[in-house]
């Protein structure tokens, strides 16, 4: 059964922890969209690891780890990851980059800095080119990993972009890029990567020909998919389910179960509305005890309670089957939860979630309060030892998004995984 795992709510929803822990069971693990503004972090024998462009299969020896189509590629940063896992023993052998993934440019992550600057407003990018690829691959202009291996090719490709690039940096007083200061720098990249690029689009068809296990890797989350998040403060690709066909090449047949992850409570870095932003004491307090800051750019990740709103609109606009619960051990000391069931606005209360960052900005959310546990679930093991306190709120969830909760986290490790959430 092949199985998708997507970030329910605004990404670090703890995918990195939970891929690793399924991974074992499957054969393939596939990344269909991002690049390397996703951050998933991953502990490898006791080791924090966050990956940012390799799947986060990679460390489960015997499964493929395949960087699909629909990723947007920095072979820079690429090559630095590999040697990087090689130190901790991991080998790449398995890594298979697909010939068809667009390239990230020095040139776009210097647009995504300059476009920052001069918006109208800050949508608080990662800065590392993102968007501006993206775009190329809409507008047509995208250059390949495949295109790296023959200088000429990759020089003629890229030279009317180069002067296109600049003109626009001009217009915005960047700093524009000079073809020269990188090309070599590219190719030698491109002789590093080649050894992993191949078809990924045949080869992952051959596989699922073979019977072999796929699991697809979501990058980011649901409210930031470029056409169901809150647009436009959202990522430019699709995390979302039509992400998986177009970013691999497999067909929707492939696809068996989509398991939603979800915090216990919400975050979101960079702008953007945010219904049940806590912005006192408690907010400070669950960015402490969740250690809640960027695992790609550090910077501190905003708060809130759980939004069960968001989360059954990210559900249906997916057909999520499951729910894996991250982080409930952070709720662990409070006193009272709370949890978004509505949204007013003007005496009515709505439980549809618009993604509309004005209509959102404005809305105040209708909180529905829980009995905190007020003891350490980070050791537990088997659901029935949960606290009944805590059993109701994972209950509460499952009734309100219509799905059930299919493993709960309690903890970095994959030990500290409640895999059966049956009694
Ligand atoms: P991703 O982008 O969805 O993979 O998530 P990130 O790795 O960016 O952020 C999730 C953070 O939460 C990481 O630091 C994880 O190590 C951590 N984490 C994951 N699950 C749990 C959990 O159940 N409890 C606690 N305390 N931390 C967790
Ligand atoms: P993972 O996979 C959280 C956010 C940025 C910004 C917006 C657009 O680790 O969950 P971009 O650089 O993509 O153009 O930035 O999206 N963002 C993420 N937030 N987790 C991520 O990835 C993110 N990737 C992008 O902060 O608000
Ligand atoms: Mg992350």
């Amino acid at each position: 059964m092949n199985l998708a795992v997507i970030g329910l709510q605004w990404g670090d929803e703890g995918k990195g922890k939970a891929i690793n822990y399924l991974a074992p069971e499957y054969e393939v693990v596939v990344r269909y969209q991002g690049g390397h503004n996703a951050g998933h972090t991953i502990y490898h024998k006791g080791e924090k690891i966050i990956l940012h462009l390799l799947p986060s299969g990679i460390f489960s020896p015997s499964t493929v780890s395949v960087i699909g189509n629909g990723v947007v590629v920095n072979p820079v940063k690429l090559t630095e990851e590999i040697k990087g896992v090689e130190k901790f023993g991991v080998n790449c052998n398995n890594l298979v980059l697909s010939s068809t993934a667009p390239l990230i440019l020095p040139e776009h992550q210097q647009l995504d800095v300059v476009f920052e600057n001069s918006r109208y407003i800050e949508i608080g990018t990662t800065r590392r080119g993102i968007g501006p690829a993206y775009e190329d691959l809409t507008g047509r202009r995208a250059v390949f990993t495949g295109d790296l291996f023959d200088k000429d090719r990759f020089y003629n490709k890229i030279k009317p972009l180069n002067e296109y690039y600049n003109k626009l940096i001009r217009t915005f007083n960047g700093k524009e890029i000079e073809l020269e200061s990188y090309i070599d720098e590219y190719i030698e990249y491109g002789k590093f990567l080649k050894e992993f690029t191949k078809n990924s689009i045949y080869l992952l068809n051959g596989f699922l020909k073979q019977g072999k296990k796929i699991l697809f890797e979501g990058a980011q989350g649901v409210l930031l998919d470029i056409n169901f998040g809150t647009f436009p403060f959202v990522t430019s690709s699709n995390p979302t389910v039509g992400g998986m066909f177009t970013g691999t090449g497999l067909p929707h047949k492939s696809l068996d179960t989509i398991t939603g992850i979800s915090k216990a409570y919400t975050t979101r870095v960079g702008g953007g509305p945010f219904p049940s932003e806590l912005k006192g004491d408690t907010g400070e307090y669950l960015r402490k005890q969740g250690n809640e800051y960027g695992s790609t750019t550090g910077r501190p990740r905003r708060v809130g309670w759980l939004d069960l709103v968001a989360l059954k609109y990210a559900v249906m606009v997916n057909g999520v089957d499951d729910i894996f619960l991250t982080k409930l051990d952070v709720l662990d000391e409070l006193e009272e939860i709370e949890m978004v069931t509505g949204y007013q606005t003007d005496g009515d209360i709505s439980t549809i979630f618009e993604p509309d960052h004005i209509y959102l900005d404005n809305v105040t959310p209708v909180l529905k309060k829980f009995r905190g546990w007020r003891s350490d679930t980070s050791g537990i093991k088997v659901y029935k030892d949960l606290p009944e306190e805590a059993k109701e709120y994972i209950r509460f969830i499952e009734e309100f998004s219509e799905i059930p909760v299919r493993a709960v986290s309690v903890g970095v490790s994959s030990e500290q995984t409640i895999k059966n959430c049956k009694e």
